[in-house]
């Protein structure tokens, strides 16, 4: 059902279309351990029995209603001091390919969830391997919620809630390929300030007085941007403080 819809020259070039595995992500480490494989390559499954989500978490999609995959790339031209770009990159790619589908508009959420309405529609995993002074390889694995309706999480929503109707999987897989490799190109010409200014219009919360949790204590604080290493910064009463993930939860 998958193939390369040819209107990529990278991304996608080769599709591995999988009924079901244990995680995309996994399976593209172990395939990547043991031959070579040509950047761009997609693994896609429609089922994952052991889907990963960041900081360890589980990622769980009913089978066949999502989109579950992984890309391997190799930004071997990006300064692991940079690699932050690179999820800027993919953030706004997947932004642009869902607002292409809904009218509500789309934000990430650092570091790059998408969110729509409050609530999250798309996560995005990636594992960097970093040899020397070069990176590698990156394993962008990507969970679009796409027809499913019900979700054991109240923070989440998939674009046939948000909109109201069924959507075609493969045109949308196709659309986010596009729009990937749109935005890859650019990492590629080192745009990065305009990655940042991009990121920046798009960013959840940016320049509102909000609530957060840090370190188990309530603060309100306002997000100022991401630093240089890909930190939150957070304006708390006129000091800016920067934030690892896990070190800062979103409360309201
Ligand atoms: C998150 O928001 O916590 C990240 C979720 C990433 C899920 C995707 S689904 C395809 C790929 N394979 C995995 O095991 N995880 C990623």
């Amino acid at each position: 059902m998958y193939k390369n819809p040819g209107k990529t020259v990278l991304i996608g070039k080769k599709i591995l279309a999988l009924p079901e595995c244990e995680s995309t992500n996994s399976l593209m480490v172990s395939l990547s351990q043991n031959k070579t494989l040509d950047e761009g390559t997609v693994i896609i499954t429609e089922n994952q029995t052991k889907g990963r989500g960041q900081a360890g978490n589980k990622w769980v999609s009913e089978p066949g209603a999502n989109i579950t995959f992984s890309i391997l790339l190799k930004p071997t031209f990006l300064e692991p001091s940079n690699q932050f770009y690179l999820n800027i990159a993919v953030g706004l790619g997947l932004c642009h390919a869902i607002s292409d589908s809904i009218d509500d508009k789309v934000w990430l959420k650092w570091p790059n969830d998408i969110m729509v309405n409050s609530k999250k529609v798309c996560g995005v995993l990636i594992e960097n391997q970093i040899q020397g002074q070069t990176l590698s390889q990156s394993i962008v694995g990507i969970g679009l919620n796409l027809n499913q309706t019900n979700f054991d999480w109240p923070m989440a929503t998939s674009l046939r809630i948000l909109a109201g109707r069924e959507f075609d999987k493969v045109k949308i897989f196709e659309t986010i390929l596009v729009r990937l490799e749109a935005y890859y190109n650019l990492l590629l010409k080192r745009k990065f300030s305009k990655l940042k200014e991009e990121y920046y219009s798009v960013l959840y919360w940016k320049g509102e007085k909000r609530q957060f949790e840090t370190k188990g204590e309530s603060m309100k604080g306002i997000i100022t941007g991401v630093d240089e290493v890909g930190k939150l910064m957070v304006d708390v009463e006129g000091e800016i403080r920067s934030y690892n993930f896990k070190e800062i939860k979103f409360i309201g």
